[in-house]
């Protein structure tokens, strides 16, 4: 059977407060809503693949309680080659702490749990899909080493969502990957200097430029994405997100994985397209996904 996105990286169970604003340090807030979600950067990535039609499979660690046991039902419905996603004896299962303010801001704890446990012996295991896989995507929620051997290993496109925000990450993980795709805190990060402006964003991408990395995406939140690549590095293009109504913007959590995984889904789906073209088929479905709570859950359909 073929595969066209092969993710290697996190599942997370998400716990979601909604409250009239994000709370200030020391503060105690009412909240109007709570909700549970599956969530974590890794699988939310592949099901938004998944969704838009590319066959994928998930490399990844559950704990061995209900949330694990759930989280792999929920991925078969998805229709998620699962062959790889383990449950770990005596792991529990990754959680993250989100609070989401009425005007879709988030932030964001995660105790990744079982997550920790994804390394480059589970990159040995699960060869036969790192040899038939169009698409790899890999974040940082997971351990680097894993991570690492996962960009050597693969010989297809891969893309690297350096998420969340690290300093000093090996250079090699940069320059392994085809398409490193980060939003300007993840970006301001990589290279030791915040990004202020567009400008700073076009800076930003010429310096990880030379740091090694081939082709480089820089999302913008609502202003769209900033984009570049090696063989014409100073040429940065700036591809505009659709415009979403302020009162339609409901949760913006997710919206970076929606973008990943739709970008994949280009890449192996329709690989003939130019780089700018990936980026807006990618913004589409991410202005979906601010529209609806939750992360999976925003998720559009093809
Ligand atoms: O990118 C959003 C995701 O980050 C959430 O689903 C949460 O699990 C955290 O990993
Ligand atoms: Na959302």
């Amino acid at each position: 059977e073929s595969v066209d996105v092969l993710v290697f990286g996190s599942a997370i169970i998400d716990f979601v407060c909604y409250a009239p604003r994000l709370p200030n340090a020391g503060e105690t807030l009412h909240g109007t809503k709570f909700q549970t979600g599956f969530g974590g950067k890794g699988a939310n990535q592949c099901v938004a693949a998944a969704r838009l039609g590319s066959k994928t499979a998930l490399i990844a660690k559950l704990g061995d309680d209900s949330f694990g046991h759930n989280y792999i039902r929920q991925l078969e419905v998805e229709k998620i080659n699962v062959k790889y996603v383990q449950q770990l004896p005596g792991h529990t299962t990754g959680v993250a702490q989100i609070a989401v303010a009425q005007n879709g801001e988030n932030n964001i704890i995660i105790v990744v749990g079982a997550n920790n446990m994804l390394g480059p012996q589970d990159v040995d295991n699960a060869c036969e899909l790192f040899e038939k896989a169009k698409v790899l995507i890999c974040q940082l929620e997971t351990p680097i080493d894993g991570t690492l051997e996962a960009l050597r290993r693969f010989k297809g496109i891969s893309i690297l969502n350096a998420a969340p925000a690290m300093e000093n990450i090996p250079l090699e993980l940069i320059q392994r990957c085809t398409i490193l795709c980060v939003n300007i805190v993840e970006a301001g990060c990589l290279v030791g200097e915040p990004i202020i402006n567009i400008s700073d964003a076009f800076n930003t991408m010429a310096r990880l430029i030379e740091m090694g990395a081939n082709t480089v995406i820089v999302t913008l939140g609502k202003i769209g994405a900033v984009c570049s690549s090696k063989d014409a590095p100073y040429d940065c293009k700036l591809v505009s997100a659709p415009n979403v109504e302020e009162e339609l913007v409901k949760d913006t959590t997710g919206a970076g994985d929606a973008f990943i995984g739709a970008l994949a889904n280009s890449y192996a789906r329709f690989p003939d397209r130019q780089l700018v073209d990936h980026i807006a088929a990618a913004h589409v479905v991410a202005a979906q996904s601010v529209q609806h709570h939750g992360t999976q859950s925003s998720f559009p359909y093809a």
